[in-house]
């Protein structure tokens, strides 16, 4: 079995042994990924979130793309995943075996600049992800930008209560498809 394939297996086995909170059968493709990373600069350091990592397939596309001076900070609950993206080995990223309805636990208000996200919103409890959104917006403050993947627009009205500004693109090179919503409350 290729290492690729190896990948897309062991992230096949923990998504069926975990379907509720990894929600994809699949990680996301590198289309997917380039497009959620999209807005990170790379002339600049920035500070960075990532949330629910799973094997790595954005947080390898975030850290190709950032500034040396970067930081990259991910929230997984899966400790298998966890256990895989340790071995990502750069210095730049710290991994926390920690819910994303954790993050002003981890952060001031306004200190961070990007939220790169693939939580399964659709299948998250409606008050963990409020709380989670709520925070988010905490961490964000008036100038960062919150970037999430979803499958079907099911949450767009409620991005839209938590952000000022909230735009949809698409791709259709994702199995399936997916919508990437880009928010912020100001800027
Ligand atoms: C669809 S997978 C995304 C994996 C990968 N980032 C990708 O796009 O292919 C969703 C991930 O979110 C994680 N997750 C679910 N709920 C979470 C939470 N409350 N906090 C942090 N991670 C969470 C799951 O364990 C899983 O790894």
């Amino acid at each position: 079995m290729t290492y690729r394939m190896g990948k897309k297996w062991s992230f096949f086995k923990e998504a069926v042994k975990n379907i509720r909170t990894t929600g994809a059968i699949a990680s996301s493709s590198p289309a997917l990924a380039k497009r959620l990373v999209a807005a990170l600069p790379a002339d600049r350091p920035v500070n960075i979130v990532e949330l629910g990592p799973g094997d790595g397939s954005i947080t390898h596309a975030i850290l190709e793309r950032i500034h040396p001076g970067s930081k990259v900070t991910a929230f997984e609950i899966n400790p298998s995943f966890v256990a895989e993206l340790a071995n990502i080995g750069d210095d730049r990223l710290e991994v926390l075996a920690v819910g994303a309805e954790r993050l002003t636990e981890y952060f001031a208000p306004g200190s961070v600049d990007f939220v790169i996200s693939s939580l399964p919103l659709s299948m998250i409890p409606q008050e963990v992800k409020e709380e989670i959104l709520r925070q988010t917006r905490i961490v964000l403050g008036a100038t960062g930008q919150f970037r999430q993947y979803q499958y079907a627009l099911q949450d767009y009205s409620l991005l839209k209560d938590y952000f000022h500004r909230v735009s949809v693109s698409y791709t259709l090179a994702n199995l399936p498809p997916a919508f990437v919503y880009s928010c912020m409350m100001g800027g």
